[in-house]
């Protein structure tokens, strides 16, 4: 099984949609632990990618994110905006020129994305971070595919280990970004940004389901 240049434009299409359909749950979750602004980064820089979405749709893959991470970084602003658009300018390096991907395509997609937060941000699993969602996420997706998993069976276990990372940013105190300001006072809350990860892992399952 391959991942083609057209699901790739649904999962930016689909992640648009559900970060529109989660704006004002996304800013909530930013409200006691930050500015209560990620909803209406995320969704508005989302927005903007699937609008210039038919811009370079006969582009190649690696164009198409690179697209995405410029948009993102222009339109988001805040620490979501840099990290997110740094994940997307470094998978589009990983998938430069290919207008199909393999499941190794699709893995080094995500491995030197998620790379490219963490050059960025310098956070750790524990620190209640976007990286608690993605670091297991990525380790999943790649146990499965060692397993001799299908691309499709490797993102839905890459999806529930998000999920999962997801919830447990809820004990942890924040270490990094505007959270760890509040100390003690973050523990409780669950991260946006690992939350917003996790939607946007979903909608790249659902696009290459579809
Ligand atoms: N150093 C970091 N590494 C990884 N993720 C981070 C880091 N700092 C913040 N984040 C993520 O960013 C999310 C907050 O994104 P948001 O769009 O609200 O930006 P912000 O913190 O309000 O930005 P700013 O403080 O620059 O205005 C957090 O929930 C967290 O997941
Ligand atoms: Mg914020």
């Amino acid at each position: 099984m391959t991942v083609t240049k057209a699901q790739i434009i649904d999962w930016l299409g689909k992640s648009a949609a559900v970060l529109e359909e989660n704006k004002a749950y996304l800013t909530e979750l930013d409200g006691p632990i930050g500015d209560s602004d990620h909803g209406v980064n995320i969704a508005r820089g989302f927005g903007a990618v699937a609008e210039n979405l038919p811009d370079v749709a006969d582009q190649d893959i690696g164009s198409i994110l690179k697209m995405t991470a410029m948009t993102l970084m222009s339109k988001v602003g805040g620490a979501s905006g840099m990290l997110y658009g740094n994940f997307f300018l470094r998978a589009a390096m990983g998938v430069n020129g290919k207008e199909t991907l393999s499941a190794d395509d699709l893995n080094k997609l995500l491995e030197v994305g998620v790379g490219g937060i963490v050059q960025r941000g310098r956070a750790v699993v524990g620190d209640k971070t976007m990286i608690d969602a993605w670091t297991p996420a990525l380790a999943a997706f790649q146990s499965s595919l060692t397993a001799g998993r299908e691309i499709t069976a490797a993102m839905r276990a890459c999806v529930d280990a998000a999920e999962q990372g997801m919830k447990d940013t809820i004990p942890l105190q924040a270490r990094k970004g505007r959270a760890s300001y509040l100390g003690e006072r973050s523990i409780g809350h669950q991260d946006p940004g690992a939350t917003s990860t996790y939607l946007i892992l979903n909608a790249l399952l659902e696009a290459i389901e579809a």
